[in-house]
């Protein structure tokens, strides 16, 4: 039988974060790494043009930077397709085709879009591309056959706005098109990891990310300036371990292993949380450990992806050929598109 196809990308507007990490990039690693699959992953820059039109020069810096990002966490293009969305025109096609079957009325319900257009305060002078962006990334998905998205929860709407489309068009022009379904991460802690400020959202905007291309030192300052329990004091005091970013992100990231490396004081998460609800632990103490785990994740992809930083020809031909080879299918889904519509006329007949 065919391997399921997944598919998922990321908008190049800067370097990716822990949070890209734990609610993604991993994942996308152990799908990579089981075999099961044949995986699309790419970097979406006509979406984050959407937003973006008048500053196309940081989406260009941020697609090599991202890049890299995949390449430094392990994402390898020999089992990875991993492209360029503005290189393969089908998308651009499918978008115009897809845009017929959908309200005005109701890609302004869409509770992602929503809250997108109020987060860059564009009230109604909302870009139509950008307010439109959901119906060009329902192209991406099915465009590829994707069975399976691996998305944030903030991107469900946009999963069902896809599925929606595919029932029109199909119900319209006949069985075209696979309806995808959203993949989660099922981590709590995953699903949205905090800033270090404990803000709900890592986000570049907010200024409260760890990158994966952070060095070590800005990393340890990043986890010693974190926050916690602004009601833990001094030591002896009871903490709180819920709201407390240090433990969100302990949850997000700790491995028992990890207890047995840099705190064999402590068996797991479970005993060092009870020892900070009692009292008698530091802030400084679980920093400390929070910082060895996370550098312990962050060290080989710092390394992987200073090689390619220092190779970036390699880079670009690896997005280059990614992208060559995913046209292929797109045009494949374009053309069973077009024939579907009655778009075809000068095709003869025993074609
Ligand atoms: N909207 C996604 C994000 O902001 C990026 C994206 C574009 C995407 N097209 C996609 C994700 C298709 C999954 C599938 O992160």
């Amino acid at each position: 039988m065919d391997k399921k196809v997944i598919l998922t990308g990321d908008r190049p507007t800067g370097k990716l974060h822990l949070g890209h990490y734990v609610g993604s990039l991993k994942t996308r690693l152990s799908l990579q790494e089981s075999g099961d699959y044949q995986i699309y992953v790419f970097i979406a820059d006509l979406q984050a043009l959407t937003d973006n039109a008048r500053n196309p020069e940081k989406i260009r810096k941020s697609l090599i930077e991202v890049a890299l990002d995949y390449l430094g966490v392990g994402l390898d293009p020999k089992k990875t397709t991993i492209f360029v969305q503005s290189q393969i025109p089908e998308l651009t096609e499918l978008t115009v085709h897809y845009l017929n079957l959908v309200t005005l009325a109701r890609l302004k319900r869409n509770p992602t879009i929503k809250t997108e257009i109020k987060e860059r305060g564009f009230n109604d002078a909302v870009p139509v591309g950008f307010l439109t962006y959901p119906i060009s990334q329902a192209a991406d998905i099915t465009a590829f056959k994707a069975d399976l998205v691996p998305v944030g929860e903030d991107q469900l709407p946009l999963i069902e706005q896809c599925r929606e489309i595919v029932h029109t068009f199909n119900q319209i022009y006949g069985d075209i098109l696979k309806e995808p379904q959203a993949m989660i991460p099922d981590n709590k802690a995953c699903m949205r990891l905090p800033g270090i400020d404990g803000k709900a959202k890592m986000s570049k905007s907010l200024g409260n990310c760890i990158y994966l291309s952070d060095d070590s030192e800005t990393v340890r300052k990043k986890v010693m300036s974190m926050y916690t329990d602004p009601a833990h004091i001094r030591v002896e005091d009871p903490g709180n371990v819920k709201d407390n970013t240090v433990f969100t992100y302990l949850d997000a990231f700790v491995g028992e292993e990890d207890f047995e490396k840099y705190l064999p004081e402590y068996k797991n998460l479970d005993e060092l949380k009870k020892h900070y609800e009692r009292g008698g632990l530091g802030d400084v103490k679980v920093k400390k450990f929070l910082y060895q785990v996370i550098e312990g994740i962050l060290q080989p992809i710092r390394e992987r992806r200073k090689y390619y930083e220092e190779h970036l020809d390699i880079v670009y031909k690896m997005l280059e050929e990614g992208s060559k080879k995913a046209r292929v299918e797109a045009q494949d889904t374009l053309n069973k598109v077009r024939d579907a519509i009655g778009l075809n006329y000068f095709q003869k007949k025993d074609e």
